[in-house]
């Protein structure tokens, strides 16, 4: 059976974009594969070095997995710092990670740049740390957005090179996956790039109604276009791709028809998207709520998680060690 593994950092609460790039496809995933869904609290301390209450965020990503419908009789559920062979796995990985390519990447550049104080040794071993991850149960396929593709190329990189220093076949090459083949970016609607929470753009699942028509009102837009069927330039090509994601195709075509034929009104289609996406966050909204006040129910998940996550871990670890020589 093969074997599927995602993250989300709990650095805040899941928006648009980490439904619609990851989330919806663990959806698809549980219920055919063998899957493990965690929350990545040791990623975050890369960025988020003082996370303040670390079980309280913990929850608070857990109780909006399990809200989204991630269930737990399907999938394991856990908390990476409740898997500690995957810090086993980190550090053999990292001797044989390099320099170079880790100060390569491009998410470390920019963090780097963002936070020029902190340029830490745990943001420079990001992708090891990510593909111990994964690779800790064997996986292959990893449901993620866009933005994770190249760290998705060095845990492949580090699976061969593993396979290859040791002349085995134990990692098998972990593919990204999203539904239909293409990765999916998620746009902002502040005019460019995706939404994201650093970005300061993000729709949260948890946003109430009036903060939702709020944010999808000061969406950025032009005076409209002049000549029949143009082009859509970046800021109204996301509103678009907006649409396509949460309303009907109907909707979309409605409103692409009155853009072709210079009719649109951008303050019309800003009310029927804010109400798209309100009618599909608001009963997750409402789970959402319902689980957070459960405390103990969410405990005994991540409980449960760490047992299944930690079996699968210490089958791999076991043979890691093996194979390196440390009988
Ligand atoms: P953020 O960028 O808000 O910090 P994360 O980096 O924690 O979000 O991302 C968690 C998951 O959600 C990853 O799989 C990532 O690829 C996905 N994701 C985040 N933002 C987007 C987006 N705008 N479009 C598609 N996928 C996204
Ligand atoms: N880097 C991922 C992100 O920022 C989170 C993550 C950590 C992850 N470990 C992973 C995703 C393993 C998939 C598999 O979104």
């Amino acid at each position: 059976m093969e074997i599927v593994v995602s993250g989300i950092r709990p650095t805040g609460n899941l928006h648009l974009g980490n439904y619609f790039g990851a989330v919806k496809n663990f959806l698809r995933l549980q219920d055919e594969y063998k899957c493990f869904f965690f929350i990545a609290n040791w990623h975050s301390l890369t960025t988020h070095p003082h996370p303040g209450d670390v079980t309280n965020n913990v929850r608070k990503i857990l109780a909006e997995y399990l809200a989204c419908g991630i269930d737990p009789a399907k999938a394991a559920i856990y908390v990476q710092s409740d898997v500690k062979e995957v810090l086993e796995l980190y550090l053999f990985l990292n001797m044989n990670a390099y320099l170079g390519e880790l100060q390569r990447v491009t998410s470390f550049k920019e963090k780097a740049r963002k936070q020029p104080e902190n340029v830490n040794a745990g943001l420079l071993t990001y992708p090891t740390l990510m593909a111990a991850d994964i690779l800790i149960h064997k996986a292959h396929k990893v449901p993620v957005g866009k933005d994770q593709e190249q760290n998705m190329e060095m845990a492949r990189k580090f699976a061969r090179r593993f396979n290859t220093i040791y002349g085995v076949e134990l990692f098998p090459e972990p593919e990204s996956y999203s539904f239909g083949g293409d990765a999916v970016k998620v746009p902002g609607l502040d005019g460019s790039g995706k939404m994201g929470k650093s970005e300061g753009n993000a729709i949260y699942l948890i946003d109430d109604a009036a903060t939702i028509r709020k944010k999808v009102m000061k969406a950025v837009t032009d005076s409209g276009p002049t000549e029949p069927n143009s082009v859509k330039p970046e800021p109204i090509e996301n509103l678009f791709k907006m649409l396509q994601i949460v309303s009907s195709p109907d909707t979309y075509d409605y409103f692409n028809e009155k853009y072709n034929t210079c009719q649109v009104r951008y303050g019309d289609l800003k009310k029927q998207l804010a109400e798209d996406i309100i009618n599909f966050t608001h009963p997750i909204r409402e789970r959402i709520l319902d689980f957070a006040a459960n405390t103990d129910y969410m405990d005994k998940v991540a409980k449960e998680g760490a047992d299944k996550a930690r079996e699968s871990a210490l089958h791999t670890i076991r043979e890691v060690r093996e194979v390196i020589g440390f009988k």
